[in-house]
């Protein structure tokens, strides 16, 4: 009689789950935050300030946290290195750090703070969640020791961990994930030996998580959406803008359109680093986005989001380009530099018109008509088909529309923040060798156009109607994973000594106070 009135409860349960529990949209928040830095981070300070200078900037987090909820959020996503910082030893992080268990323990630390030994940071994280009723997000730093067993255990005994937690609307710990692609002054911490795939299922939609850097990567992130279908991506960053091409809002809805799923991006706040640009975007347009360069303060978005996006349009991002012949002859091709890596541009002539720029195997081709063509602004079309190898490597095959810095064709592929050229329309493609491409357009003053731009499954990137904003630049900017490894440019010189030279910038960069 009891075994089979068990399975009949069982069943009717997961009936009751499914239909009635599902939702068809959420409501998704992030948390812009203005980091509290700690004073000192050369030597390690004692467990108790380490602890005090978290609570700081958790305080801020859970203003945040209740606003949100009050607002209906299901979930809110905080920035990375949010409630520490990030200069840092592998001693001075130390105090910080906890033990963060596997979440298959089934852990809700606010109910039961002592199980796991001292973690008041996970313990108050997990009570924000639950008190709230709100799944939060945060990047914290785990611990972990190892021995002489393990021929990589560094000599300090320890593998110390930049970590991603999610607890769940009632504290549980559902998610902990490691960062695999770990930024170059990121020396306080070691990378999992395997990335990590982490994804956890709710009544809205499954969910994956990876950390800042891990965008420009295949693993964990393109594995997420590829092999895991994920709906949606939390994304924890610390993202220093670089124009034209990676700008945090530009780059993060790229890759939500390219990939084809939601993508919550919070980030730090700190304009002094660059360091803004956080937001919810939705595959076909960003919902929500925020970037400020000129105060001081933190910022919460929340959007409602759909927990299934996925379309089943495919793009074969070469098809239209190569069927079209080169549409531009005799026009002067030169030189010119974005972010290390070498274009071949072609300078924009007319007020409208018909472009074609190629580099090794790579064609570009656009079409445009601009509102008017002004003499005190010029813009071109470039194409990049390479290994860029600077702060990371990784290959790139890059068609794109830039507004050059001045009139000086030099100039073209230079940072550059405002322009005054409008555009009636636009239509950009290229011959990729490539399924991953990420469709950029980013406007005047750091904007993005949301819903004034589709990608047709032929693999054109066009506007739907007149831009609202003068256009900084417009690109599809493609990442040929399986390429990473398969040159050796690491014997290059010219190249190595640009690495050292960005990562010593880089270190002083971030060693210096504001
Ligand atoms: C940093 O130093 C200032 C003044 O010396 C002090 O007021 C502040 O509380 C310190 N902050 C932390 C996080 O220790
Ligand atoms: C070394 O570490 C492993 C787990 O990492 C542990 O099982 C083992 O007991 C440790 N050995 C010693 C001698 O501490
Ligand atoms: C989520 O649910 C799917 C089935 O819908 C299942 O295949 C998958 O293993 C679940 N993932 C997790 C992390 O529980
Ligand atoms: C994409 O289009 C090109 C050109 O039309 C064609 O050769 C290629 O087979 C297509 N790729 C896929 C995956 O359908
Ligand atoms: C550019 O090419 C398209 C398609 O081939 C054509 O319809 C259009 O008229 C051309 N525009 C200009 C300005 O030449
Ligand atoms: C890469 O280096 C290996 C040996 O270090 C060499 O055999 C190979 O030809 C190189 N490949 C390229 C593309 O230069």
């Amino acid at each position: 009689m009891i075994r089979s009135y068990f399975p009949k409860c069982v069943a009717l349960f997961a009936f009751f789950v499914l239909s009635v529990g599902a939702l068809d949209t959420f409501i998704g928040a992030v948390y812009e935050h203005a980091v509290v830095l700690p004073n000192s981070t050369e030597t390690p300070v004692s467990k108790e300030e380490a602890l005090l200078l978290m609570n700081k900037n958790i305080d801020v987090l859970e203003e945040a946290v209740k606003l949100a909820a009050k607002q209906g959020a299901h979930m809110i996503v905080t920035p990375e290195d949010g409630i520490y910082g990030w200069v840092f030893t592998r001693e001075s992080i130390y105090p910080y750090l906890e033990d963060i268990p596997d979440p298959e323990v089934n852990w809700i630390p606010c109910r039961d703070p002592q199980r796991f030994g001292y973690t008041p940071v996970q313990v108050r994280l997990s009570c924000l969640a639950k008190d709230n009723s709100i799944y939060v997000v945060a990047n914290i730093g785990d611990k972990k020791p190892c021995n002489a067993s393990d021929p990589q255990c560094p000599p300090d005994g320890r593998y110390q961990y930049n970590t991603d937690v999610v607890f769940d609307s009632q504290g549980r710990l559902v998610a902990r994930y490691h960062k695999q692609n770990l930024f170059m002054v990121e020396n306080q911490f070691n990378a999992p030996k395997e990335p990590e795939i982490v994804t956890f299922n709710t009544t809205f939609g499954r969910f994956g998580i990876f950390t800042c850097f891990d965008i420009l990567f295949h693993d964990p992130a393109v594995t997420l959406v590829k092999d895991f279908y994920v709906d949606t991506i939390l994304f924890p960053t610390a993202w220093m803008n670089v124009l034209p091409h990676l700008s945090a809002i530009e780059f993060h809805s790229a890759w939500a359109m390219g990939m084809g799923v939601n993508f919550l991006a919070s980030n730090t706040h700190y304009p002094s680093m660059r360091m803004t640009g956080s937001g919810i975007y939705a595959p076909n347009s960003a919902r929500a986005f925020h970037y400020d360069m000129k105060t001081k303060e933190g910022k919460l978005l929340l959007s409602q989001l759909d927990s299934h996006p996925r379309h089943p349009v495919v793009v074969n991002w070469t098809s239209y380009a190569s069927s079209v012949e080169a549409l531009s002859t005799g026009n002067q091709e030169f030189k010119g530099i974005i972010f290390f890596d070498e274009y071949t541009f072609v300078e924009l002539k007319g007020v409208m018109g018909n472009y074609t720029v190629c580099q090794k195997d790579l064609c570009c081709h656009l079409n445009y008509k601009m509102s008017e063509k002004r003499s005190d602004e010029v813009y071109a079309l470039g194409a990049f088909d390479g290994l860029h190898t600077v702060e990371g490597r990784y290959y790139l095959q890059i068609c794109t529309l830039v507004k050059c810095k001045t009139t000086d064709l030099n100039t073209c592929g230079d940072s550059v923040e405002t322009a005054s050229t409008r555009f009636e329309m636009f239509s950009l493609s290229g011959t990729f060798g490539t399924q991953y491409v990420f469709p950029e357009v980013l406007l005047s003053e750091i904007q993005l156009a949301p819903g004034e731009f589709q990608v047709s499954s032929d693999g054109r990137l066009f506007s739907l109607k007149p831009i609202s904003g003068p256009v900084l630049t417009v690109t599809l900017f493609g990442r040929l994973y399986e390429k990473d490894r398969a040159s050796n440019a690491s014997s290059n010189l010219i190249e190595q000594a640009l690495r050292i030279m960005l990562a010593v910038i880089i270190s002083i960069v971030y060693s210096l106070r504001w």
